[in-house]
């Protein structure tokens, strides 16, 4: 029995921060973008830790969600927006993590329901990094982990008629101690999607995101990322 997945999302966390700060990707002065999920809170902690051991300086962060909003209020790390003139609508690089990573580097985001703003970071960063445990690195996707649509909630029934068009089951997710539809940071719903066999994410981001009432899909395959993903056997992959 090797480590658990919890401690392989810390390993592979950790890891990512450190090599990234040896590499020089990670610097002081820089712009980083900070995502969401059990993954990235480990990176976030990590790179508040390299801030108080003095190796980091005037980090500014860019966060894509409230949660990792608290988390950089209570480790201390300044928050920007992309719009604020000392970001200039770019960064340096940006970490998250992923529901599910194929052997291309393709992304399915948004099991927290973060993947709209965590997209507006990531496609707006120099450099991506991505954090993931064993679980997350498959061969296809699509038909396992379901894609997050984020919908205008006045949009559902058509935007899922279209999405249905295109192959996929939909399901409007529900919220956990909260009766109704999960409600999105920006306000709005989420459809999970799931294909009988396997799509190309890449075609599937286009043709998902023009339809009338998407505000964003989870399929990221635009700015490729180097992922850092931990195993059982304590050992971590860069892909
Ligand atoms: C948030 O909506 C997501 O895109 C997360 O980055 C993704 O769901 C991975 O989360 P975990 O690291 O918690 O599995």
């Amino acid at each position: 029995m090797g480590i658990s997945k919890d401690e392989q999302k810390v390993l592979a966390a950790t890891t990512a921060v450190d090599t990234l700060i040896a590499e020089g990707k990670i610097f002081s002065g820089m712009k980083i973008g900070l995502g969401t999920g059990s993954t990235a809170m480990p990176a976030v902690k990590r790179l508040s830790e390299r801030i108080a051991d003095g190796t980091l300086k005037d980090v500014k962060a860019v966060v894509t969600s409230f949660q990792t909003q608290l988390a950089c209020e209570e480790y201390g790390i300044p928050v920007y927006t992309l719009n604020d003139k000392a970001i200039e609508g770019h960064l340096d690089l940006a970490i998250d993590g992923a529901d599910e990573i194929d052997q291309k580097n393709n992304l399915i985001k948004g099991g927290g329901a973060a993947h709209l703003r965590e997209k507006i970071v990531e496609y707006n960063a120099g450099f991506l990094a991505i954090v993931a445990d064993g679980s997350k690195d498959v061969d296809t996707l699509g038909t396992k982990f379901p894609l997050p649509v984020e919908i205008i909630a006045d949009a559902r029934v058509p935007v899922i008629k279209a999405l249905e068009n295109l192959g996929a089951t939909c399901t409007v997710r529900e919220g956990v101690k909260k009766a109704g539809p999960v409600i999105t940071d920006n306000g709005n719903m989420i459809v999970d999607c799931v294909w009988k066999s396997p799509v190309d994410p890449a075609e599937m981001e286009d043709k998902i995101d023009a339809i009338t009432g998407v505000v964003e899909c989870g399929f990221f395959t635009k700015n490729k990322p180097v992922a850092f993903i931990a195993k059982e056997d304590g050992s971590v992959v860069r892909r």
